[in-house]
């Protein structure tokens, strides 16, 4: 009889320490490390190359919101994920990890040797922890062209990659840099799925004349039904989002055939997804998915970069982020996404002082809800939508407290369409009703915002 208490109360301890409902990880995007980042250089065009030769003054020696990251500052990043969570179940870690470089001043070299030190850098911080990562369209000479087909950048980084990667990861991600792999654990029950969306960049000339390039699009279907016969949950990673860049009016990055084809998968698939985690924009936003009845089905979730760079983009004002990085909780049974927190560097004080991770948010503290799922997400588009303090408040975080400026109607148009439609020709009716019914003053304004949402729920 005694032996059986003891038993069971060795089994519950056991319990608590392997079978811990809640697990963390981290997400972070956009490293961009700038290896030629001098802050000494007396030729202001000298600091730095992203870009192209720009005047920078006050350089320091974390970085410079006219430049991508010197090695300092993308250190100083691994550092403060290692102080703020040195266990996390594991790491999500969604590309551009090269500098902003025209070609002509690149090569394929140059690539592999910034993937390399980013590696190594992480496997000395984070021994034990698998990364699943992707490529940016940065990561590839010449940039933006990544292919579906094997070459030598693929097969290097998957080879690098080998201490995450199983068996058949590694071979598959040298035919296209794409994969999917079981999370650790014995029982886990989930799934990581790693995209390579930039095959369907506008501006990728080999790829984007194809239907389903790689046939990335038939083998996500694949997985994803399979993932629902064995009652598995995932989670998406890539770099390129689909939908809108919402600091601007009407930027899409994926040619219009393929953002259909992948709004249709996830609206197929989206009981087996339980979150999608992109980066490319540097800023921090989110995108909903809806079905048919206009129900929020599943959200995909920006996280900001660590490069401060200000985008050169046409038509951005105030470009520039604070580099920022993220910690999801989420339930291991089921991938539920439960709470996420923000962390950040103000890179004005860093160089002034000493660089100091802070956290800069709770999303369940920050925007009232119970968790990051689709319809706790939707909770906090309405709230943006309708509430000026929180339009604010998401407005502040999406350049990780740099632009400081209210919002007005322009830029509000631009956030809440970017956020709720990624469908193009959604989104283009989305600019225009609020932009035509909604030059009213004051309270009317709280009006014609309850009435767009319904009629763009109505159509
Ligand atoms: C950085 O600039 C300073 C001053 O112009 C120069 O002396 C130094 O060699 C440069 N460092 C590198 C690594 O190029
Ligand atoms: C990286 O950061 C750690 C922690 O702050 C520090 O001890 C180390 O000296 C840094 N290394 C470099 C090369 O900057
Ligand atoms: C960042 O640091 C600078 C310099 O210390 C300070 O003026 C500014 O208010 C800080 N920004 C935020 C959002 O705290
Ligand atoms: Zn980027």
């Amino acid at each position: 009889m005694k032996m059986r208490w003891l038993n069971f109360l060795l089994f519950l301890i056991h319990w608590r320490g392997t079978g811990a409902v809640t697990g963390q990880f981290w997400h972070i995007s956009d490293l961009h490390l700038e290896l030629e980042y001098n802050h000494t250089s007396k030729d202001p065009s000298q600091v730095c190359l992203s870009e192209g030769p720009q005047s920078v003054t006050n350089a320091g020696v974390w970085g410079n919101y006219l430049c991508d990251a010197p090695w300092e500052l993308i250190n100083s990043s691994i550092y403060a994920m290692k102080a703020i969570l040195p266990k996390p179940d594991f790491i999500l870690l969604t590309g551009d990890f090269t500098a902003q470089i025209i070609d002509e001043e690149w090569t394929e070299e140059a690539v592999l040797i910034i993937v390399k030190r980013l590696t190594d850098l992480l496997l000395l911080v984070f021994p034990d922890t698998t990364v699943y990562a992707t490529l940016g369209n940065h990561d590839f000479y010449p940039k933006d062209q990544l292919p579906a087909k094997s070459n030598v950048i693929y097969s290097y980084i998957a080879d690098l990659w080998r201490p995450w990667l199983d068996y058949k990861s590694i071979s598959q991600f040298k035919k296209g840099a794409f994969y999917y792999q079981n999370l650790p654990g014995p029982n886990s029950n989930g799934q990581i799925v790693v995209l390579n969306t930039n095959l369907y960049y506008e501006k990728n000339g080999a790829e984007n004349r194809l239907n389903d390039p790689g046939k990335q699009f038939q083998w996500l279907d694949t997985v994803l039904s399979e993932a629902f016969q064995d009652g598995k949950k995932v989670y998406i990673i890539g770099h390129m989002p689909p939908g809108f860049f919402e600091k601007t009016r009407n930027k899409a990055w994926f040619r219009p055939n393929f953002n259909k084809r992948y709004m249709e998968i996830i609206k197929k698939h989206y009981r087996v997804i339980e979150g999608q985690f992109f980066g490319h924009h540097h800023t921090d936003s989110f995108r909903m998915f809806y079905d048919d009845k206009d129900n929020p089905v599943s959200v995909m979730f920006l996280t900001p970069g660590v490069t401060p760079k200000k985008t050169t983009l046409p038509g951005v004002e105030n470009g520039p982020n604070n580099p920022g990085i993220r910690v999801w909780e989420y339930d291991r049974a089921t991938l539920r996404l439960k709470d996420m927190v923000t962390y950040y560097l103000n890179l004005t004080h860093a160089n002034l002082h000493s660089p100091k991770w802070k956290k800069e948010y709770r999303l369940t503290e920050a925007f009232y809800v119970q968790d990051g799922s689709a319809a706790s997400m939707h909770r906090v588009l309405e709230k943006i939508a309708s509430e000026s303090q929180f339009l604010q408040k998401y407005y502040k975080f999406n350049s990780v407290n740099y632009d400081l400026r209210p919002c007005h109607r322009h830029c509000r148009e631009e956030h809440l369409c970017a956020i709720k439609e990624v469908d193009f020709a959604k989104y283009e009716r989305c600019i225009k009703q609020l932009s035509s019914s909604c030059g009213l003053p004051g309270s009317l304004l709280l009006f014609c915002v309850m009435m767009g949402f319904h009629l763009i729920k109505s159509l």
